[in-house]
């Protein structure tokens, strides 16, 4: 009998010195501890030894027992600590590799309304900021734009809950469909004489196509005093197109038709593709237009508190999304929000 249990022992810790994974030593384990393990069936025997060499067997299987468990769990122990390594090596590998890093920039749109904010600063314009969820009276009514009226097919619009529920009353709340929003609370809220400028985004219930997005910017000066006139927004527009487009840009008003403005004016740019000669993107007349504007309506003066017989103003304002597209060539507005990398490291 001894020598059965000294043989187990001999083979057992040879094994378990040469595993080289947790795997194969549990196999041992099981081999030696299981339910039918040679150490588990080993003490049926017992009762066939004679007293004397139950004595000494006894003692040398429970230390044979211990021993084989023992090297088990250092063996064990030193197959974590390899693979640990080897997982350590790896990290290190990693590393040392090859994550490149790469510098960001501003996104294009956010870069060209620094520009545009620069310009408006230059010439004493100031920043002011007005809420993206309004109510129905600064987006329409207040800048004569009553409900009902089919002016306000103009913007396709984004209500919040439903319109019944408000009974169309001036409190209806919905997503500003432009940043004109701000025009009343400026006449409202600041001292004349009012040089201001608003750069921000603005929504609208759009169908999306290369032209169209839900959500975009704009940029729009309001300026009061006794005796501004059609001639300051000739001066403004010349001002921000030929700093945007190049000085050579040639820049004309044309009469447009705008809710809150009379005179309302298009402004337009001499096409920047086809230098006036007519081009697709033009459609073949010369011109793009560009921004548009007017001499503030006497309603909205009034709306703002602002006397017309004392004062006049002029509104003028225009798309940073579609001036982007023209001044970089982007095909597509639905670019700009895309997050897309590949378009955004094109600029
Ligand atoms: N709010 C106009 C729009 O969303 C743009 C605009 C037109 C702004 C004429 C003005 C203006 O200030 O005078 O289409």
């Amino acid at each position: 009998m001894d020598w059965k249990i000294l043989n187990i022992k001999n083979s057992y810790l040879e094994k378990i010195s040469r595993a080289k994974s947790l795997n194969e030593l549990d196999e041992i384990y099981l081999t030696l501890f299981g339910k039918s393990g040679e150490i588990t069936l080993l003490p049926k025997n017992f009762s066939e030894l004679s007293k004397e060499d139950l004595s000494k067997i006894g003692p040398l299987f429970n230390r044979v027992k211990t021993e084989l468990e023992k090297a088990i769990d250092d063996r064990r122990e030193k197959v974590r600590e390899s693979v640990y390594k080897q997982l350590k090596d790896e990290e290190l590998e990693l590393e040392e590799g090859s994550i490149k890093k790469r510098k960001g920039h501003l996104h294009p749109i956010t870069a060209l309304n620094e520009e545009i904010a620069n310009l408006g600063k230059k010439i004493g314009f100031q920043q002011f900021s007005a809420p993206h969820i309004d109510s129905d009276y600064y987006n329409f009514e207040g800048l004569n734009i009553p409900y009902g009226h089919p002016a306000r097919d103009l913007w396709d619009t984004l209500y919040i809950d439903h319109p019944e529920k408000y009974g169309f009353k001036e409190g209806q709340l919905l997503l500003r469909t432009h940043t004109s929003n701000a025009q009343i609370r400026i006449m409202k809220e600041l001292k004349l004489p009012i040089r201001i400028m608003v750069i921000d985004r603005l929504f609208r219930f759009e169908n999306l196509d290369a032209r169209h997005e839900h959500t975009f910017d704009q940029f729009e000066i309001v300026y009061v005093d006794k005796g501004v006139s059609m001639a300051n927004l000739q001066y403004l527009s010349e001002y921000f197109l030929k700093h945007i487009f190049g000085k050579d840009i040639k820049v004309r008003l044309r009469p447009k038709y705008y809710p809150f403005v009379e005179p309302g004016a298009g402004v337009d740019g001499e096409c920047i593709f086809c230098k006036g000669k007519g081009c697709k993107i033009c459609g073949g007349v010369g011109w793009l237009e560009l921004a548009g504007a007017g001499m503030i309506h006497p309603f909205v003066l009034n709306m703002g508190g602002i006397d017309p017989e004392k004062y006049s103003g002029l509104a003028w304002g225009f798309g940073p999304f579609r001036m982007a597209m023209l001044k970089y060539g982007v095909e597509d507005i639905r670019l700009f929000n895309s997050g897309d990398l590949r378009f955004l490291e094109r600029f």
